[in-house]
């Protein structure tokens, strides 16, 4: 059955009240890019200000001189916004309900009230361990309310926290550490997910050893595992907050002050850190998460991203509690105890909105529908999906099987640097097309650009790399520590415009299609990975000479890793080192960058100039050996027949 992609789907009934409807959609949108500062200086009234702002937009995209304010003489609290605003009116309403990774566990139901009691807790213990305004703690932590806590524990006091995935290994948790110059890590025990058990606190050790001695270790309790402990330098996070006081003023913080750090991959380079500030991110993460889903007062909301991702900490956390909603946590993964947990979730907490990602929506629609619908899921009114251009096999399998048809997808586009959605379809507003992420949210400017000379391609339809020209509240600031290579990064090849990384489609109707990164950035089921980061992970084996990895098209994950090795003279391949280069990998980074295919390369494909054609070697992982273009300005011409022969992925 092929899948028409072309014809606009109405959107479904009972979207009449929506916050958006397609006519006030076209009104605000236009009004956002006519008179943005208007728009923004009304917007930004959704939070609670110490001390109102009085300038909306000072923003900047000139190379040399980029320059990103919202609202900068604003004075707020991030943490009184998601908390304490709340307390009078939904003090016993659930903020965070909390799931468990085994289903016999029973879940938690975390009141506003119990959210500031132990928000306000752990501030104090922070405090009590030196941290001030402007300090850096890092949190590796399990899908836990704790993890939540300790970002607005930290957002309280101003500290600015930086998350590491709890899937990364010490190697990549130290590097985080030393980059951030953190005082303090937080991490729990052990970390039960999928039935199988990461030991999170022993990595800490493993990469505290690389740290700053000073570095403090702040420990959940979570599992009671047991573990090891360094006096004067771990200590019992649970324990102290019991002693501390419920009681901890918030400091007031000015709009542009950073409220956290997430490092992200790049096409070079070691990971960078992304800059959020408070004020701008807030509003626009609540802003996103109000209209995107059109969640309304007394929803339960669920994202299934993990709290180390940008999605966790916009549509987890900020965006959700800004709004005073019912977030939920959930702890395990979609596959255990077997394929229905995620409906069996949904159905259990009658939730409203779910949200994920197209990776685990392949993974359950290779199962028996009957895992989907043995479950009551009348309680869903709309569908997201967010981190790679969903297929339309799985669109179509999300709308009719798990949404019985009745729940507006919305295909959310946007990045770690966006802070929020800035292509997506409004589910009372937008028709929607099975794998575009559609139209531009209010204020956003994308355009198409042609690839080679950066001209502004203005028909439609119009194919290049994707750019906006203007700045949105939630925009990156800087990379820590490195605002020139923000500006290369970002600001520098297609002046006056952010550049993506993303190549992109309009269409006749204006509906924008992602056709997948342009730069050497893979996205591994939703994971983004520089693939520089695998070739620097493999060259640092003593038995590795060279590597070069791609991506290659993944039934499940999206991409897969598809490494090619070229080894010592004197060291032979074998099955064992094939293994051990796997392994090594993983402890290097974590088990999110295990190649899935290394092919061993006597040679790797170099111009003369010893750049590695990498268009080659896509195309050779992809089992596309007929159309590789030029190879005449190889060095070496038939190591590429080698290669061909030798090829791992036949289809
Ligand atoms: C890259 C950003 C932002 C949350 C998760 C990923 C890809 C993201 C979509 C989508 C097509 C998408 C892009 C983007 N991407 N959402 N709906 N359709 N592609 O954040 O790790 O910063 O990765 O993910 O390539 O550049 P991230």
């Amino acid at each position: 059955m092929t899948i028409d992609t072309n014809t606009k789907r109405p959107i479904p009934a009972g979207f009449e009240h929506a916050h958006a409807t397609p006519h006030s959609y076209a009104a605000m949108y236009a009004e956002s890019i006519s008179d943005p500062e208007g728009f923004w200086g009304r917007e930004g009234k959704r939070l609670d200000w110490i001390k109102p702002y009085s300038k909306v937009k000072n923003t900047n995209f000139e190379f040399g001189e980029v320059s990103i304010k919202w609202f900068e003489d604003g004075v707020l609290n991030a943490c009184v916004n998601c908390v304490d605003r709340h307390l009078p009116t939904r003090g016993s309403q659930t903020a965070i309900i909390f799931e468990p990774d085994n289903p016999d566990s029973p879940a938690r139901h975390i009141t506003y009230a119990e959210l500031s009691e132990k928000v306000n807790r752990m501030a104090n213990v922070l405090l009590s361990q030196g941290v001030v305004e402007g300090d850096r703690v890092v949190l590796y932590l399990p899908m836990i309310p704790e993890a939540a806590y300790a970002m607005l524990a930290c957002a309280r006091i101003g500290a600015i926290h930086s998350i590491v995935f709890a899937g990364f290994s010490s190697d990549a948790l130290a590097n985080r550490i030393n980059d951030s110059e953190a005082k303090v890590l937080i991490t729990a025990d052990t970390a039960p997910r999928g039935g199988r058990v990461t030991a999170l606190k022993s990595n800490a050790d493993a990469a505290l050893l690389n740290c700053s001695e000073k570095t403090r270790c702040l420990v959940v309790k979570h599992t009671g595992d047991q573990t090891t402990w360094v006096q004067g330098r771990d200590v019992d996070l649970l324990a102290q907050m019991e002693q501390a006081s419920p009681d901890c003023p918030p400091r007031a913080m000015n709009a542009e002050d950073p409220l956290f750090i997430l490092y992200t991959s790049g096409s070079t380079g070691r990971p960078k850190g992304v800059v959020h500030s408070i004020g701008g991110y807030l509003a626009f993460a609540a802003m996103t998460h109000e209209y995107t889903f059109d969640y309304h007062d007394g929803d339960v909301f669920w994202c299934t991203a993990d709290v180390g991702w940008v999605t966790g900490h916009s549509y987890i956390v900020y965006g959700p509690l800004a709004n005073g909603a019912t977030t939920l946590m959930f702890e395990g993964v979609p596959t255990f105890p077997d394929a229905g947990r995620f409906w069996q979730v949904c159905e259990k907490h009658k939730v409203n909105q779910f949200y994920t990602a197209p990776t685990a929506i392949r993974a359950l629609m290779a199962q028996e529908d009957e895992f989907v619908t043995r479950h009551d899921l009348s309680s869903l009114r709309v569908l997201g999906t967010v981190g790679e251009p969903i297929n339309p096999e799985a669109w179509a399998w999300y709308n009719d099987v798990v949404g019985n048809g009745k729940c507006p997808i919305v295909d959310t586009w946007w990045q770690t640097e966006t802070g929020g959605h800035l292509l997506t379809p409004l589910p009372g507003a937008t028709e929607t097309k099975p794998g575009s992420a559609t139209v531009p949210f209010f204020g956003i400017k994308p355009v198409i650009l042609e690839p080679e000379s950066g001209k502004l391609l203005e028909d439609n339809p119009a194919e290049g790399v994707l750019c906006f020209a203007d700045s949105w509240p939630g925009q990156m600031r800087t990379i820590w520590g490195d605002h020139q290579r923000f500006m290369e990064t970002y600001f520098q090849q297609y002046p006056g415009y952010y550049f993506t990384g993303d190549g992109a489609l309009r269409d006749e109707d204006g509906y924008y299609w992602i056709t997948g990164r342009v730069d050497d950035v893979i996205n591994v089921s939703g994971h983004r990975m520089g693939t520089s980061e695998v070739e620097s992970a493999l060259v640092a084996h003593a038995q590795v000479a060279e590597a070069a990895v791609v991506g290659y098209p993944h039934e499940i994950k999206g991409q897969g890793i598809y490494a090619y090795v070229t080894l010592m003279h004197d060291v032979e391949p074998s099955d064992g080192l094939r293994k051990d280069l796997e392994t090594w990998v993983r402890t290097q980074i974590g088990p999110i960058a295990r190649p899935d295919v290394i092919q061993w390369a006597p040679g790797l494909p170099k111009t003369r100039s010893g750049k590695i054609m990498r268009r080659i070697l896509r195309k050779i992982a992809e089992n596309d050996c007929k159309s590789l273009g030029d190879i005449t300005t190889l060095a070496d011409p038939e190591v590429v027949d080698d290669l061909i022969a030798n090829r791992m992925n036949r289809g």
